[in-house]
């Protein structure tokens, strides 16, 4: 009946009887329920075999549809901590880092500093600081913050390579909180203003070496970076041709969308997408008898969306005004999408997940944080659920726990990796005293 969710969950999903004979959700060979029962819920496993393959799908395509150099950015904002920051950096990923937060998290994994980049649209002064101290590459967003890093230079001696970020004009089609390579976005500089920090750089002999640019995340149509890509390689042209500079790097950003419901699906692959950058970057450059830069992608949600499931247990059932509630003991806290995008989410039950026939009224789940905002999922069939209960939400490793609050003094969930039957705790659950741990007393 709910075959068509399989997909959204990772590449080892698995339907295996659980202890008491029945068939259960096994995801990196782990039965769902005992991993509750080990780690408690709310939960948030990886199933790193999915990030594997994730990463290869880019390498493979890659090496397939471009003849220069090419890499891949793992944009870390998406999830971070040390085991994923160790995973990217053994994949020999570029882990990208926005602030002296991430960095912190980055270098105490161990990832060398060349694999490190640094973003940000609004640099501080520390962030700068510790991109000198601790990135291989900088991304800069103004005009204002090259010349602090011009300062920082003069100081303490030679900045890290200098990507330049285009603001290409051209977001994609997605929510606009996500788009961000628009004419009037807060993100980049404009043709003019790359041709100023080039210049600026020649001058006052700072590594500038690559060019960025990141219209957006969350697309699903690959073309729709082309007009960017046009916009960035005429600019390449330009910057030829009046100061003789050509980059070593071309990055267009991430952002490459992924099905998060089984309406989403199917969706186009990550070769499709890379192809299409590919051979447009090619196709662009091929009147000039200059290398093709390397071309750096840089995808988040991509690589580890797939990989991540949320559990919770269903604490209550409740029917109002004809609605069926499940309430879990998670919700707007560790997931806040479907409040902010309106991000449509689905799930299935651990338990004989695809064996029961859906109840005639769908159910809408929510967690336990005092405000009706606080909504996973509205609508969704589903069988008769029990309390106590686990449901199973896929596509939850992009952009849920690293945007988690305390919301209602909301402990964030325990992070747990899985790998060939191995469950390796790679984040504990936040406890009470965790909340005082700013607090002076
Ligand atoms: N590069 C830059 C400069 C970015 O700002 C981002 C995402 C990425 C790469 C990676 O994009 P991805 O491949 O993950 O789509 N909180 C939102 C997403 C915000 C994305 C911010 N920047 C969400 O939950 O949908």
């Amino acid at each position: 009946m709910y075959r068509d969710r399989l997909p959204l969950f990772p590449d080892t999903v698995a339907l295996r009887p659980d202890k008491n004979g029945q068939p259960a959700l096994h995801v990196g060979g782990r039965d769902l329920n005992e991993l509750a029962a080990e780690f408690g819920t709310p939960l948030y496993i990886y199933d790193q075999h999915t990030i594997d393959s994730a990463v290869q799908a880019y390498q493979d395509a890659l090496g397939r549809h471009y003849s220069g150099p090419a890499g891949i950015t793992y944009a870390g904002k998406a999830s971070l901590n040390l085991a994923m920051a160790r995973l990217m950096a053994a994949h020999g990923l570029l882990v990208d880092c926005t602030g002296v937060g991430e960095l912190h998290i980055a270098r105490t994994a161990g990832v060398p500093r060349a694999q490190i980049l640094l973003h940000g649209v609004n640099k501080s002064w520390p962030d700068l600081q510790a991109g000198f101290a601790q990135a291989g590459t900088l991304v800069v967003d103004n005009l204002p913050e090259l010349a602090r890093i011009a300062q920082l230079a003069h100081a303490r001696g030679p900045a890290p390579s200098l990507w330049l970020r285009v603001r290409p004009g051209y977001a994609v089609d997605t929510h606009q909180f996500r788009q961000t390579g628009q004419l009037d976005s807060k993100f980049g500089m404009d043709a003019d203003e790359c041709v100023d920090a080039v210049a600026f750089c020649q001058r006052n002999e700072l590594p500038v070496t690559g060019l960025h640019f990141h219209q957006g995340s969350h697309f699903h149509a690959a073309e729709e970076v082309l007009p960017a890509l046009d916009t960035v390689c005429e600019l390449m042209g330009r910057l030829q041709q009046e100061l003789d500079w050509w980059p070593q790097a071309l990055s267009p950003g991430g952002g490459w969308g992924i099905a998060y419901h089984e309406k989403d699906l199917p969706h186009q692959s990550i070769e499709e997408y890379v192809a299409t950058v590919a051979a447009a970057l090619a196709r662009n450059l091929s009147s000039f008898s200059l290398p093709l830069p390397r071309l750096q992608v840089e995808p988040g949600r991509s690589l580890v969306a797939r990989a991540g499931v949320a559990i919770y247990q269903v604490g209550t059932v409740k029917r109002a005004g004809g609605r069926r509630w499940l309430l879990l003991d998670g919700g707007m806290a560790d997931n806040i999408r479907p409040a902010l995008y309106e991000a449509r989410y689905s799930a299935l039950p651990v338990t004989d997940p695809l064996g029961r026939l859906p109840l005639s009224e769908n159910a809408w789940l929510a967690g336990p944080y005092c405000e009706s905002g606080d909504l996973l999922i509205e609508d969704l069939p589903l069988p008769d659920i029990e309390l106590g209960e686990l449901l199973a939400v896929p596509v939850s490793g992009a952009y849920q726990l690293m945007m988690a609050s305390n919301y209602n003094g909301a402990l964030r969930p325990a992070v747990v990796m899985l790998r060939d039957g191995d469950a390796h705790l790679a984040q504990r659950r936040e406890t009470v005293d965790d909340l005082l741990l700013r607090d002076i007393v």
